[in-house]
């Protein structure tokens, strides 16, 4: 899988892409990702990127002609499957979701600033508009990294044992069940007797059951 990332703040994905099983997968050439700095596409005197919107009011709106350049040189080279925008208008983003886009080659994700971009970005290039929950944060790098995270992980050989991310809450809209490791007595405090019996179908069923009740709890929407 190929990911560009168009932002006006590249250096925001270093710590996020430099660590762990995203570094992984990235060494083990499973994943590329490239940050494009959409302020070098500005051809602008002063590199301007952003502009007062029409309809007058508080904030700026980022610039036509900066993202369609960059985004036109991207899809010269390959083509996309996705071409996203992070926006908290977007559809929210969930484990479906996350499991369809790690079937995919290319994704351009395209990183939402100040009011947001010129809308006729969104209506000619965008092909999905996403948000990472019912809130607004100070920019969409933040969101494009936890999109990029939460698929990349999906990927066949990014998490060694294959079966993990299948058991992950979510994947069968059940919460996960609890975990526990040694050593089996802390403080008096004792893991489930069920858990040492040796017996695995018992502990099967107990897992099911576990995640059943905790869904239960915590998120009853899950089951509907
Ligand atoms: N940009 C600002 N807030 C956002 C959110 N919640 N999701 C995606 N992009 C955003």
């Amino acid at each position: 899988m190929r990911i560009d990332i168009l932002t006006l703040f590249p250096e925001m994905f270093q710590g996020p892409f430099s660590e762990s099983i995203i570094k992984r997968a990235q060494d083990k050439g499973v994943v590329e990702i490239y940050c494009h700095n959409i302020r070098d596409y500005s051809t602008n005197k002063h590199k301007k990127v952003d502009d007062y919107a029409f309809s007058g009011g508080a904030g700026m709106v980022m610039r036509i002609e900066p993202i369609a350049a960059l985004i036109e040189k991207l899809k010269a080279e390959r083509d996309y499957d996705e071409i996203i925008y992070t926006s908290p208008d977007g559809q929210t983003l969930n484990q479906g979701i996350a499991n369809q886009l790690s079937l995919k080659g290319n994704l351009m994700i395209l990183c939402g600033h100040y009011k947001g971009v010129d809308q006729r970005i969104r209506d000619h290039y965008i092909s999905m508009e996403l948000s990472i929950g019912d809130y607004v944060l100070t920019g969409g790098e933040l969101a494009a990294a936890v999109i990029s995270d939460a698929v990349i992980r999906l990927i066949p050989g990014v998490i060694s044992d294959e079966t993990s991310a299948l058991t992950d809450s979510f994947q069968d809209n059940l919460l996960a069940p609890p975990v526990y490791t040694r050593p089996a007595e802390f403080k008096g405090w004792k893991v489930p007797d069920i858990l040492l019996s040796g017996d695995d179908k018992k502990v099967e069923a107990w897992k099911e059951q576990q995640a059943y009740e905790r869904t239960k709890q915590r998120r009853p929407d899950l089951l509907k």
